[in-house]
């Protein structure tokens, strides 16, 4: 039998020991344990079974209650990231430790020979992202960033909603990622650390929607507010203009204590409605345009004509479409574009110009004004 493609992890904490477990276990099975609630994904019969390509070689972490917890599975432990580097049965490290260490453990990872699974932000700033690729291609190894969420199922029903003009042609889309806890209170919370929710969920949001829109984003502007903390943005707001007009806002808050969807996608035939993560929601087609006219109806200390709802029978309301996927589809590809198989699903093309879209919002909110960007 061929030798197993064996991954090692450094940083063991919330995600690492999801990519532990996962990578253990090589049937997508994700429980997170330790310092994050017990929870599972639910199981696909879509997922590929890793158990005969990828070996866990084991993780490393510097807290020692992390350390025990992968002994307690049964996890190889290493003592240090030196140890993992020097072990020449590891052909790649996963990076899962604070976005701040990204780019030294990816630089030393790809001088030592390995190949790289680095997770989101992969770096703070493109500059950086510039640099590690450079590092990777002089090693002749690959360095792969970890920007998983396009195979969320909500993103999925999105994706498909918007390709297939289910309702017609887009005009905006607005995506919410909602929470009501403030800004963590580990290393999220301090800047030195690459905390904020830019850094932590803006950059999967804008992942996945610039992954989605294949057209030039002309103009981006975002503000960012420092409610539960003063150092690192805790609410961010973003608005984009592609070309051709259509407009998307995204939002990541960390202090709302009312639900708003998670996604609305409105077009000239329909509107869509996604409302949490477990993708309920619906369509409403319009079949006909007529209609127009209404009776006003009392809106406030007023009469409105113009926003008087429509008539229901041109109105057809429709199920969402469902999607099951690969849990491992991104270890996969890693694992076969590291053997020279597969093309890379995301490349470092993407990361880099998803990084260059954050730091001109990060401009935007700091000047208060709208950033020119592919136009
Ligand atoms: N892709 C996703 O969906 C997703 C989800 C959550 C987190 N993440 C990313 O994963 C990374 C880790 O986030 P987390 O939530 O697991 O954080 P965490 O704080 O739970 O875990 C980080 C771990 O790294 C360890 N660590 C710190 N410095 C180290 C060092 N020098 N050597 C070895 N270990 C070290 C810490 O002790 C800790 O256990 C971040 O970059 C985060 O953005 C990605």
């Amino acid at each position: 039998m061929e030798k197993k493609f064996r991954i090692a992890i450094v940083g063991c904490g919330g995600m690492g020991s999801g990519h532990a477990v996962a990578l253990k276990s090589g049937t997508g099975e994700t429980v997170y344990k330790g310092n994050v609630a017990d929870a599972k994904m639910p199981d696909s019969a879509m997922t590929t079974d890793l158990r005969d390509l990828i070996e866990l070689a084991g993780v490393t972490d510097i807290d020692p209650s992390r350390v025990s917890w992968a002994a307690s599975q049964g996890i190889f432990t290493y003592s240090d990231y030196e140890e993992v580097l020097a072990d020449k049965s590891v052909d790649a490290v996963l990076i899962a430790t604070p976005n701040h260490l990204h780019k030294p453990m990816a630089v030393q990872a790809l001088r030592a020979g390995k190949h790289v699974l680095c997770e989101k932000p992969v770096m703070l700033c493109s500059a950086d992202l510039l640099e590690v690729v450079k590092e990777a291609e002089k090693a002749g190894k690959v360095f792969y960033p970890r920007q998983n969420r396009e195979w969320d199922e909500d993103f999925l029903i999105i994706r498909k909603i918007y390709e297939e003009e289910l309702l017609g042609k887009t005009f905006e889309i607005r995506c919410r990622i909602m929470g009501a806890r403030g800004i963590p209170e580990d290393w999220r919370s301090k800047k030195e650390y690459g905390g904020g929710m830019m850094y932590d969920w803006g950059v999967h949001v804008i992942d996945r929607i610039v992954k989605m829109i294949d057209r030039p984003l002309n103009d981006v502007f975002c503000s960012l507010k420092y409610i539960t903390n003063e150092e690192c943005d805790d609410n961010v707001f973003i608005h984009f203009t592609f070309e051709g007009g259509l407009t998307v806002r995204l939002e990541v808050d960390t202090c709302h204590f009312v639900r708003l969807p998670l996604w609305n996608l409105f077009a000239d035939h329909g509107s869509a409605e996604i409302y949490s993560w477990n993708c309920d929601g619906k369509m409403m087609r319009l079949s006909s345009w007529q209609d127009k006219d209404a009776l006003p109806i009392i809106a406030g200390s007023g009469l409105t004509k113009t926003m008087a709802p429509r008539n229901q029978e041109t109105l057809t309301e429709l199920p969402l479409p469902r999607f099951d996927f690969d849990r491992n589809a991104l270890y996969k590809n890693f694992v076969e574009v590291c053997q020279g198989t597969a093309e890379q699903i995301i490349t470092t093309d993407h990361a880099l110009r998803v990084l260059k879209i954050m730091e001109a919002c990060f401009e935007s909110a700091e000047k208060g004004e709208v950033i020119r960007f592919e136009k």
